[in-house]
């Protein structure tokens, strides 16, 4: 199972849920854990929203005793910011608090934050100090392997980040400037991975239990993200798990368990938000999980245009006794996501 130890916190698993901003909310957060994902992450918070107490982000924190053990990942690039952040969050009782130093999205680099971060390593280092310095949970920091191919500065980063006190560096294996295409670059993390005593968490191209096993070895990295390849395949973590224990894969779900699931991450969806905040949140999940049914486009339409929770379940009944095209692979790639706006 590679149990991994962040600071004081230990796990049983190695493949954590990573952060997805508009996605990771609390139902599709439980959705995972009861395939057997062992830790999560809240969406990307900002730091400085959540000081100035917005309503949304407050929202974001939606939390429940069987989302645990829990981490929260800020966004942010001001000390004291931040540092008050993880004091209004204490209440919260987090179990990891993450800093977001990878995201590539323009409106948060343009403003300092996000892998603008790792143009200025000395600034991040002084970041994370003060926030270890402000934390009792573990403090870990996510990265890229750099701004750009001129500039991949992942290793300097890593090093810099250990010797202010985090606990461990997740890194995404490709620079900011190539967002999420191409494939992952396992180099960097290992090269990372190598120079570090505190552990090291591999993310990107993870779509399968082979991709771990591939990210594990190539890398020699401690544990891995599961992220894009999560998306209506909450399934993949039993995966993973046969796959670490030696064990043949578990049975690809058929419909009836799909529908099974998206009904229950419908009313959670529905509960925690009010039914018409609630399917829109779904909406995109419909898309996901129903991916390789057999003439399913009407119905995404029919379910893109549902107003009540019952419209909805009811296009879910039907697909019960829907067939999936077994030559669609359950395992895309990442070209299958492509116009997700990622962070
Ligand atoms: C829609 C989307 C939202 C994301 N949001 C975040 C985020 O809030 N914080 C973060 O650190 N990474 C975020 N990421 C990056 C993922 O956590 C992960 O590092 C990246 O997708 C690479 O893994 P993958 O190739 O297995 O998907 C996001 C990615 C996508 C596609």
């Amino acid at each position: 199972m590679r149990p991994l130890s962040i600071g004081s916190l230990h796990l049983s698993g190695c493949a954590l849920l990573a952060p997805l901003a508009g996605i990771s909310d609390l139902p599709y957060r439980l959705v995972n854990r009861r395939h057997g994902c062992g830790f999560a992450f809240t969406e990307m918070i900002s730091a400085r929203s959540l000081v100035n107490d917005s309503r949304r982000t407050l929202r974001m924190l939606a939390l429940d005793r069987r989302d645990r053990p829990l981490g929260v990942q800020l966004v942010g690039s001001d000390a004291q910011v931040l540092c008050r952040a993880i004091e209004l969050l204490a209440p919260f009782t987090f179990d990891l608090v993450d800093l977001n130093a990878a995201c590539p999205a323009r409106k948060v680099v343009g403003v300092g934050q996000g892998a603008a971060l790792m143009r200025d390593p000395a600034k991040l280092e002084r970041l994370l100090r003060a926030m270890v310095a402000a934390s009792t949970a573990p403090v870990t920091v996510k990265i890229r392997s750099g701004w750009d191919a001129s500039s991949r500065n992942a290793l300097e980063v890593a090093q810099r980040a250990q010797d202010a006190g985090v606990q461990a560096v997740i890194i995404h294996g490709r620079s900011r400037s190539q967002g999420y295409g191409g494939r992952v670059g396992y180099d960097v993390i290992a090269q990372v991975k190598q120079a570090l005593a505190i552990p090291v968490i591999g993310s990107g191209d993870v779509f399968s239990a082979v991709h771990v096993l591939e990210m594990l070895s190539r890398t020699g990295c401690d544990a891995v993200t599961v992220a894009r390849g999560a998306l209506g395949n909450p399934w993949i973590f039993e995966e993973i798990q046969a796959a670490l224990a030696g064990e043949p894969p578990p049975r690809r779900p058929g419909p009836d368990q799909i529908c099974a699931c998206m009904q229950e991450h419908l009313d959670m969806s529905v509960d925690l938000y009010g039914e018409e905040l609630g399917i829109k949140h779904f909406r995109k999940f419909f898309g996901w999980y129903t991916r390789g049914f057999y003439r399913i486009r009407p119905l995404r339409s029919a379910a893109f245009q549902c107003r009540t929770r019952a419209e909805l379940a009811a296009i879910i009944d039907r697909l019960k006794s829907s067939r999936i095209d077994p030559g669609c692979s359950f395992h895309l790639g990442p070209s299958d996501y492509e116009g997700l706006a990622g962070c």
